[in-house]
């Protein structure tokens, strides 16, 4: 065996700091552009659980954990040590003609934590292949070319889920789409009913908690939902991609309204933080239709699904979920912060709203009622929707070292999606650093403002187009 340091080591040691030069030269130069513009270029060196350190010394509290894929938190030895167990056991991997032992045992452990009615499983590489996938079962299945989707959903950005995709920003230029596409507003049900009345519509794609803005749906809207599905011969299919796996206090956001739904899609936290991996937890009856015999044994699939990699970042993260009581933690600790924040709300007049379950959480803001307030807030408006938002961002993440962003683009939400695992220590940091920072954008002017300024001039040069 090879002594000394190796390939990765070395290149790690040698090229340190190198990344912003990299990514400027062969990647998207644009997404360095935003990070020195908002002052969130950091040399982070190592993770572990919800922190990221810096080559400067400093610690991240992370609540933004990669859009939702750190739900265990960074670099968990439980799932460290199935990866290391994989490949020290020289497994065959990706035979293709053959089935593996730990594909079957991740069906297995998903199965047994969803409705009893969803028994079958389907693997992809991603959260957006595994949309692909449930949108072409739901054709397959009921023979039907409709698919509807929410405005401001989000499901990825391949072909197929940005045909379903409820935001202008990420279609545009893109099309033409699918056909049979319609677009409904998120909790209108009589809107519902009457894009599924032609009964030509295969699948009702939901986020039962949007991750774009963070909207919580009204109490009986997808116990409905499912129902007018049912009537309309539709499948009702759950993306759970970033809401599912304990994130909202219960293990799928559909079990808060005991909706059973035709299929849930899963992905980002099913990877440990590690290998990416997706899954549809789906109805025996919609698997059999689609795998019909054994000519059609390979209509869907993907070169990389069910690795033993990502099958073992799977199984971990379950065994960690439910072993570390991670389901419940979120419940209670994240509802314990999200009343902390709603407590502030009658304090700051910016601060609109708060909502969420567990872990997903938004913070809304809008136009305050004094005079004064009011003319700063239009001003910056009017340079771009949203600024407002990076007023709060980029102080916690500059003087209070927490990492967060926006829920969505044209909005004046901040979401927080903390780590499964976030100590009540960090929720009360995080809790007295939004106060802070809250209570000085109510201080006009102020150093906060003076930040909205040259945020607002750099909007206004990107949008004539000199930056
Ligand atoms: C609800 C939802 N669906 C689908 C996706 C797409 O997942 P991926 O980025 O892994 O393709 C995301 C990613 O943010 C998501 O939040």
């Amino acid at each position: 065996m090879a002594s000394g340091p190796g390939l990765i080591d070395e290149l790690l040691a040698k090229r340190a700091g190198e990344q912003f030069g990299l990514h400027e030269r062969y990647l998207n130069e644009q997404m360095v552009r935003v990070l020195r513009t908002i002052g969130f270029q950091r040399d982070y060196v190592e993770a572990r659980g919800p922190y990221l350190f810096d080559s400067d010394g400093g610690r991240t509290l992370d609540l933004l954990t990669g859009f939702g894929v750190f739900a265990l938190g960074r670099n968990h030895p439980k799932v460290v040590q199935a990866l290391q167990e994989v490949l020290a056991a020289d497994l065959p991997s990706l035979v293709q003609m053959d089935v593996t032992l730990l594909a079957g045992l991740l069906a297995e452990r998903l199965v047994a934590t969803t409705p009893p009615a969803l028994d079958r499983v389907f693997f992809a590489n991603s959260g957006t292949e595994t949309v692909e996938a449930a949108l072409k079962f739901a054709r397959y299945a009921t023979g039907r070319p409709g698919l509807v989707y929410c405005e401001h959903g989000y499901h990825g950005l391949t072909l197929g889920a940005l045909s379903v995709n409820g935001e202008g920003i990420f279609q545009d230029g893109f099309g033409p789409y699918l056909p049979g596409c319609r677009r409904v507003p998120f909790d209108d049900l009589e809107a519902l009913e009457r894009a599924l009345a032609g009964r030509d519509v295969a699948a009702f794609i939901v986020e039962p908690i949007q991750g774009h803005g963070v909207h919580v749906p009204s109490d009986d809207y997808l116990r409905e939902a499912a129902r007018l599905c049912r009537e309309a011969g539709t499948l009702f299919v759950a993306d759970e991609i970033q809401c599912g796996l304990g994130r909202t206090g219960r293990m799928w956001a559909v079990e808060h309204w005991e909706v059973e739904p035709d299929m849930i899609c899963t992905a980002k936290a099913l990877s440990g933080g590690f290998v990416p991996v997706g899954a549809v937890l789906l109805r025996g009856a919609i698997f059999d239709a689609v795998f019909s015999n054994m000519v059609r044994a390979p209509v869907h699939g993907s070169t990389f699904a069910k690795n033993n990699l990502a099958m073992a970042a799977g199984l971990a993260t379950i065994d960690v979920i439910v072993g570390e009581g991670l389901v419940e933690r979120a419940r209670r600790v994240g509802e314990s912060m999200l009343d902390g924040l709603r407590a502030m709300i009658p304090e700051f007049e910016f601060l609109h709203d708060v909502r969420g379950l567990g872990m997903m959480q938004a913070l809304e803001f809008g136009p305050p009622k004094s005079l004064k307030l009011r003319a700063a807030w239009t001003l910056l408006e009017k340079a771009t929707s949203g600024l407002f938002c990076q007023m709060v961002t980029i102080p916690l993440f500059r003087d209070h070292h927490i990492l967060c962003q926006t829920a969505g683009h044209d909005q004046n939400v901040i979401k927080f999606l903390p780590t499964l695992t976030l100590s009540e220590e960090d929720r009360d940091d995080v809790l007295s650093a939004v106060r802070q920072v809250v209570a000085d954008t109510h201080r006009v002017p102020g150093s906060v403002w003076d930040l909205g300024k040259t945020l607002a001039g750099h909007a206004l040069s990107a949008r004539s187009g000199r930056a």
